[in-house]
């Protein structure tokens, strides 16, 4: 793109690789920096090192327009270096900055005007710690601009191609601006602000999301004990124009990298500046009991899960990704196995082998449920929406599904002979299916 300048990317991650993609598909030079050998000679070798719908796709109609390299001073050419580096949680629940700071230690040498932009999700004040930390370096050169992403995982290239807004905080008027044309192309609302409010905008964000989910989760468990069902309350409720329906499907509880380290980053926040966020706190603790209450879900039906056989269905925290950082599957597999239950996995893409020790990871979702006492339909792959087949019934000992997402129509399930149980909705025993074996009693469950 004539007049534009090369863009240059911190971290070949989710956020760093789609995000270069992208800019590349808009017609930008972009060079891709990471420190780990073996990422970098993947993608030289066309290679996309995770999996994510598009990508590989854009990655390769722009194989021209994007360099890899573990070398921070092939990065002196760009005008504009985006941050796209992990800031996980500490044990405190801050947000671990370490490798934002390595990145501005290995900022490549220029006399000529930067701009560093922070994609990666950082607590708010950073930009000024980092604006005062590359002046003390006499780096006045470089300008500082926060434009948070708001890419989900599964649906990453879409988000960044079709956003529902773009927002630029700046400490510098025409910074913002240079990094807001970097978007021409894009049709969206911009929201030009200050860094700190920037910084704040996407913490609110995934804070809030998590709250709509913590929030239709306890409706949906409040439903379970008054008889309602809950995707009918979602809808009701969600067709309020003030409200919408979105991030408003119970389950399982969320997880992923973002929602658990960008809730407690903000809570911890919030401590740190003397505010106790009790909301935040609720999100978080509802989110935790809600993976949990599967297990009692399966122990009302089977009694006590010791040699019980559980199928875990999706070990991925959602569909089309095979991530399973803070995964609902992860607890879930863990509590089944600590109470002595044989677990088996499916999963069609994420891998928990090296995760979930003493579980059986099944290549089909046949030979997980086969022998099974219960399925848990943990994350919503498509495949399990024919879940309640014939073979499927056929094979397990006990046909139970604990749906953890609300996949299934309770009523085909119950027809096609299996017992039911949903989240915040009506439930079916096996008592009640005719032609199996009688359930374990269920007395002194729960
Ligand atoms: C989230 C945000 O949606 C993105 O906007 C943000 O950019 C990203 O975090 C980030 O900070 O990088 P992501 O974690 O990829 O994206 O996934 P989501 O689609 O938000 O799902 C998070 C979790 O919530 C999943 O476990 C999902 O199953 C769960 N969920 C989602 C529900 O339980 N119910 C819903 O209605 C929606």
């Amino acid at each position: 793109m004539a007049g534009s300048p090369t863009i240059g990317i911190f971290g070949a991650g989710w956020v760093g690789l789609v995000t270069g993609a992208c800019f590349a598909d808009l017609g930008h030079d972009v060079i891709v920096r990471d420190v780990v050998p073996e990422r970098i000679d993947a993608l030289k070798a066309a290679r996309t090192p995770f999996h994510e719908p598009e990508l590989s796709d854009v990655l390769a109609r722009n194989a021209e327009r994007i360099h890899y390299t573990l070398e921070a001073d092939d990065l002196a050419s760009a005008g504009v270096l985006f941050i796209c580096v992990q800031t996980p949680p500490t044990y405190s629940g801050d947000a671990d900055l370490s490798y934002v700071w390595t990145a501005l230690d290995d900022l490549p040498h220029t006399d000529e005007r930067q701009l560093l932009v922070m994609k990666s999700t950082v607590p708010v004040g950073t930009g000024e710690k980092v604006r005062a930390a590359l002046d003390a370096r006499g780096l006045t050169n470089v300008g500082y601009i926060s434009n948070p992403e708001f890419l989900a995982e599964g649906t990453a290239v879409r988000d960044f191609m079709k956003p529902d807004r773009i927002v630029i905080g700046a400490f510098e008027a025409e910074d913002g601006a240079a990094v807001e044309a970097l978007y021409a192309g894009i049709d969206t609302p911009v929201v030009r602000t200050d860094v700190a409010s920037a910084e704040m905008i996407k913490l609110a964000a995934n804070a809030f999301l998590s709250t709509r989910i913590s929030f239709i989760n306890e409706i949906a468990n409040v439903c379970e004990l008054v008889g309602a069902d809950v995707q009918s309350v979602a809808q009701g409720v969600g067709l309020d124009h003030r409200l919408g329906p979105h991030f408003f499907r119970a389950g399982v509880g969320w997880g992923g990298s973002c929602f658990g380290k960008d809730v407690s980053a903000l809570k911890q926040l919030a401590g740190n500046s003397g505010y106790h966020f009790q909301l935040l706190a609720a999100v978080i603790e509802v989110n935790e009991l809600q993976k949990r209450r599967v297990i009692s879900k399966l122990e009302k039906h089977l009694g006590r899960l010791r040699g019980k056989t559980i199928a875990v269905l999706g070990l991925a925290f959602k569909p089309d990704t095979d991530d399973m950082r803070d995964a609902p599957s992860l607890v879930i597999a863990s509590r089944l196995l600590a109470e002595g239950a044989v677990v088996r996995t499916w999963d069609p893409v994420a891998d928990a082998r090296d995760r979930l020790i003493g579980a059986t990871q099944c290549a089909t979702v046949l030979e997980a449920v086969t022998g099974a006492d219960a399925a848990v339909i943990v994350t919503e792959w498509e495949e399990l929406r024919q879940l309640a087949s014939a073979d499927v019934r056929d094979a397990m000992r006990l046909p139970l599904i604990v749906d953890g997402r609300n996949l299934l129509d309770p009523a085909e399930t119950r027809r096609a002979g299996f017992a039911y149980e949903g989240v915040g909705r009506p439930s079916s025993p096996l008592e009640a299916l005719p032609e199996t074996e009688p359930a374990v009693p269920v007395s002194g469950s729960t």
